[in-house]
């Protein structure tokens, strides 16, 4: 491993410190996603044995993760990944006993209602889950009682008439999907459908994230606008939004 990645190998994340980060960054698309499916999992519960919907799983690692780590059954689904790809990855890790590679749209979802004890999404749940119909649609597939788990790049308040320079400049239709905790509370709210247990930010989310990017940065597989927000916001707006639910 280059010792510029010994960097990613920190205390807080003990799981995700076992794996090789040579083949995290590799596989990269957003923040880390280790330590963001680590972060999700202080403040959610996943059992041996469960089905777990891993949606938006990109590159499949954190559903490779969530299978080692828990002893769980998952369905690695994304749109814009080969599943051809990710089912190397997912045999290369050992991991073909335990998760399937689905290609599908979060929207067209392929599975039984009922089906799954848990959904995550990790990175990804901005780019599809912002309609205030869309958890009436995914929580069909989760058994009452399931739990619904979401990391995703946020904001902590909404952004005021006037946004910071920095904001301003990076401004677009990605970033406004960049949501509070609070937004997401209260769509979830309105449907009476699920029993909210967690809408905050992830701890260290912002500086974890900033970490991640310098460090990748040093081996070519940087962000710079990313980082040169993060570094001028310093946590002030910017983080990574947790959101945890059962359904009623
Ligand atoms: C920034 S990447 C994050 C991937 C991965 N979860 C991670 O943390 O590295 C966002 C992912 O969302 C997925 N995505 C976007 N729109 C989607 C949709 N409508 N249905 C399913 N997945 C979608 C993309 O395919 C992409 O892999």
């Amino acid at each position: 491993m280059p010792s510029a990645l010994e960097a990613l190998v920190v205390d807080r994340y003990p799981r995700s410190s076992t794996y090789d980060p040579q083949w995290i960054v590799d596989n990269l698309m957003g923040p880390h996603p280790l330590w963001s499916a680590e972060g999700l999992m202080q403040a959610m519960t996943l059992e041996p044995g469960m089905r777990v919907l891993d949606l938006g799983c990109g590159t499949a690692l954190t559903s490779i993760f969530f299978a080692r780590e828990y002893d769980v059954e998952v369905w690695a689904t994304d749109l814009w990944v080969d599943p051809t790809e990710n089912w190397h990855r997912i045999q290369q890790a050992g991991a073909a006993d335990r998760v399937h590679p689905i290609q599908s749209d979060a929207h067209k979802l392929p599975f039984a209602h009922d089906f799954f004890d848990a959904i995550v999404s990790i990175g990804a749940f901005n780019y599809f889950g912002t309609g205030a119909d869309y958890l009436a649609y995914l929580t069909q597939f989760l058994h009452p009682g399931g739990t619904l788990g979401v990391i995703a790049p946020g904001i902590r308040t909404a952004p005021a008439a006037a946004l910071p320079p920095y904001l301003e400049n990076r401004w677009g239709p990605d970033l406004c999907t960049w949501l509070p905790p609070d937004w997401w509370h209260q769509l979830w709210h309105r449907t009476n459908l699920v029993t909210i247990q967690t809408a905050d930010f992830l701890p260290n989310g912002w500086s974890d994230w900033l970490l991640w990017l310098k460090t990748c940065a040093k081996v070519g597989r940087g962000y710079k606008p990313d980082e040169q927000m993060l570094e001028t916001d310093q946590g002030n707006l910017l983080g990574l939004t947790r959101l945890v639910a059962q359904l009623n």
